[in-house]
């Protein structure tokens, strides 16, 4: 039987204690953290809580990791790549512990609960004093505590408890553009994947409490909420049965709630993704026009390599479903290019899926063995110069059906949030529903609003347009 999960308030008792600390080893006049983080959606929101709790024991925030009195680095494992960022940047830090002995430095995330990797921090920087894997959030006061007080390193790691902590105050990066987990961790396992091995089981938080936490961001002037999980389309799994609800039942019942604001969600997977979920964003209110659905890979074979659970065909059908639906819907996706054993043969089926359904965009990765995960102990011939080779085909495929799209708008008028400067004078940066970038002229006291353009011209992905 699915155990049910256990939800649970969290022990506050340690937060006073390190203010306590803070207020005689702080370097200036408050204490100072920087927090750097690497990774998806699922990271920043548990940054965001990291900042919430760091700033109930007194602590504010720098960009300059000069200043601080904590240093936390929340890392990510998904790729090689972003691995190796990290150990890059740690080892700079060598030189500020030595100017200011005091400080604190920490790093989280899931590149922290591989054995291998927090065994190699462990030895190869010892001026790292904590190290937590990504179970650990609510127990940062303690771990805090411990290191200043005791100065002993700390690591804690590997953590199977599947408890979800409800009062963990939430310090959110934005004020307009807000996010909301509702689920942690994946039981899909996906071959080529480490998230399952570092984020621990599925688990769905209440949905009581998550309906609160979207009527307080609304009621706080959110204009853009985003709804995380790995994979939303499982939500539900393990609730107790007085609470059992779908994914589409859960959002469903989120855009019921009054106000002038957008709803979206990440990542949905295509095995889990129901009929019920097309027909709830199309009949919504505030449901974003976006479905981002990766298909990772357009063959069969290596769908199933993959352990994927769906084929090329049901993919497609879901597509064809959500466009009859769903009028303007933007699609996106992810792919991966040059799994093991993938010939080129195998790759045309992915060219071939990108042109059958026109993404607005993509994210695409080529192959990044990840140690622990079943495909990493496949035979992988293909070089990494002839992925590339792929990987270029594909960009330039994307590259030409996104300018297209793009071009296809033109002298069109639609909603967008304003989001921020472009960095050019007076030209804004917004968002439309579909998730696609529109330039505009316009003041920046406009910044979180929402406005109506009209699109006067295109470029690649870029749209620009007029406010009107
Ligand atoms: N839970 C989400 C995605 C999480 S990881 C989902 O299932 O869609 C984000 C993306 O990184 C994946 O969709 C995949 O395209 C890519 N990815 C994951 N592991 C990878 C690996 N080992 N090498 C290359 N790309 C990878
Ligand atoms: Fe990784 Fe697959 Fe889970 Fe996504 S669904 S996090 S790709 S194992
Ligand atoms: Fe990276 Fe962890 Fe997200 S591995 S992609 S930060 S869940």
């Amino acid at each position: 039987m699915q155990k049910v999960n256990e939800i649970k308030n969290m022990d506050c008792d340690f937060i006073p204690l390190v203010a306590q600390v803070m207020e005689i080893r702080k370097r200036g006049d408050v204490p100072l953290a920087y927090i750097r983080t690497y990774g998806c959606q699922q990271n920043v929101a548990d940054s965001e809580q990291v900042k919430g709790l760091l700033s109930q024991m007194g602590y504010e925030f720098t960009d300059k990791p000069d200043d601080a009195d904590f240093i936390l680095f929340n890392t990510c494992a998904v790729r090689e790549h972003a691995e190796d960022r990290v150990f890059g940047n740690v080892g700079a830090l060598k030189a500020l512990k030595r100017k200011h002995p005091s400080i604190l430095i920490a790093l989280c995330g899931c590149m922290m609960e591989q054995e291998h990797i927090a065994n190699r921090i462990y030895k190869s920087f010892p001026f790292v004093g904590l190290v937590f894997g990504t179970n650990y959030i609510h127990e940062l006061p303690q771990l805090l505590y411990n290191c200043l007080v005791n100065g002993k390193r700390l690591v804690v790691r590997g953590n199977k408890d599947t408890t979800i902590y409800e009062n963990i105050p939430t310090r959110r990066d934005g004020t307009f553009k807000g996010w909301l987990p509702i689920m942690y961790g994946c039981d899909n396992f996906c071959t080529y994947c480490i998230v399952p091995h570092v984020r621990g089981r599925e688990r769905s938080r209440n949905p009581e409490n998550i309906l609160e936490e979207a009527k307080q961001l609304i009621a706080n002037g959110y204009k853009d909420i985003t709804l995380l999980g790995q994979n939303v389309n499982s939500y539900g799994k393990g609730l107790p049965q007085e609470n059992k609800m779908t994914f589409a039942q859960l959002i469903g019942e989120i855009d019921k709630l009054e106000g002038d604001y957008w709803l979206r969600f990440m990542t949905s997977h295509p095995k889990d993704c129901s009929k019920e979920l097309i027909d709830t964003i199309a009949q919504s209110k505030h449901i974003s026009t976006h479905l981002h659905l990766p298909f990772q890979s357009g063959s069969d074979r290596i769908l199933k390599q993959m352990n994927r659970h769906y084929d090329r065909a049901k993919y497609l059908e879901i597509v064809r479903y959500a466009k009859e639906k769903i009028p303007n819907l933007s699609l996106t996706s992810d792919i991966i290019v040059g799994f093991p054993g993938e010939t080129y043969e195998d790759f045309k089926e992915t060219l071939s899926l990108v042109k059958e359904v026109g993404f607005t965009s993509l994210f695409t990765f080529i192959y990044s063995p990840r140690e622990g995960t079943p495909a990493a102990k496949m035979d992988d011939p293909v070089s990494y110069q002839e992925k590339n080779k792929w990987f270029q085909e594909l960009l330039a495929l994307q590259e030409s059906i996104s300018a297209e799209r793009c071009a296809s708008m033109v002298g069109n008028s639609c909603k967008v949030l304003v989001e921020g400067v472009t960095g050019k004078e007076n030209i804004l940066q917004t968002r439309t529903s579909g998730n696609i970038i529109v330039e505009v002229e316009g003041d920046s006291s406009l910044i979180g609003t929402f406005q109506n353009v009209e699109i006067t011209s295109a470029r690649n992905w870029i749209l620009k347009g007029k406010i009107i």
